[in-house]
């Protein structure tokens, strides 16, 4: 694989939370690079610090040492290139699906028959077209996560940085998504990093995954998911370098649990 420039660095993370007068160290020694374009994800058991990375990188959350990059340049607060997923979807209740997906494109400045035309795209991507007058409210958890999905490529930050975004959704529906996701996804080529507690989405949508150890979470394995792309998300699933890598990272990973 060619060498790709790194979009986002983070080096020697130490952070920790003050609550009740006591500090519970959540990071400590993290060190990880992401390249332009490249996709990792990050997986660890419950409580490792997770969430707490992505909050760092999202420039919520300040470190005790270390430090966050992108581009070379520190993050200082929440800047407004990186785009994030949440597992919970934080729509605008009061917009439709159209008017919620067309709003970073709003912010962008964009003119309205252009704002109309990729939001309509984006709908039709996500499968969601007929329901563009609809509110959230009347959609189901899996047609809102699309929104938000689509959102999120209607804002298209240079580094897509998620927290189980498929998380609370069953089974199938994770699949659909993921599948979505991961051909939007390899239309626009971003930089990713994407938290997930489960394997085999983090196979088969990688280059590379990272398992963090128990807290104080550091990085303490890293796989290479050589398998070529583009991938179909659920079939790559029965490939026997998918199975390998799959039963290597659960072991690296039940040590933690
Ligand atoms: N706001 C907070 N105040 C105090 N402790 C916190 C706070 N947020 C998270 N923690 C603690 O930091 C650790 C890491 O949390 P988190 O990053 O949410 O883990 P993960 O996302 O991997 O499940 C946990 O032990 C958690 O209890
Ligand atoms: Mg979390």
């Amino acid at each position: 694989m060619a060498v790709r420039p790194v979009r986002l660095e983070i080096k020697d993370l130490l952070v920790g939370y003050n609550s009740q007068g006591r500090q519970t160290i959540a990071l400590k020694d993290v060190n990880l690079k992401v390249g332009d374009g490249e996709f990792v994800s990050v997986v660890g058991p419950s409580g490792c610090g997770k969430s707490t990375l992505l909050r760092v990188v999202s420039g919520l959350l300040k470190p005790l040492s270390g430090e966050a990059l992108v581009d070379n340049r520190p993050i200082t607060d929440v800047p407004d290139h990186i785009g994030m997923v949440f597992q919970n979807d934080a729509l605008l209740p009061w917009k439709s699906i159209l008017d919620n997906i067309r709003l970073p494109l709003v912010i962008k400045k964009m003119s309205k028959a252009e704002q109309e035309k990729e939001a309509m795209r984006l709908i039709r991507m996500v499968g969601l077209e007929g329901f563009e007058h609809f509110y959230p409210k009347q959609l189901s958890g899996g047609m809102r996560k699309r929104v938000a999905l689509a959102r999120t490529f209607a804002y298209d930050p240079s580094i897509y940085l998620m927290d189980e975004p498929f998380g609370p959704l069953d089974a199938q529906t994770r699949v659909v998504i993921g599948e979505q996701f991961l051909k939007m996804w390899e239309a626009v080529g971003k930089s990713v990093l994407f938290i997930t507690h489960d394997i085999e989405e983090a196979v088969a949508l990688s280059d590379r995954v990272v398992v963090m150890s128990k807290r104080p979470g550091r990085i303490k394995a890293e796989f290479t998911v050589d398998i070529e792309r583009p991938r179909p998300f659920y079939e790559i699933r029965f490939d026997p370098r998918f199975r390998e890598l799959q039963r290597e990272i659960w072991e690296s990973l039940s040590e933690e649990e």
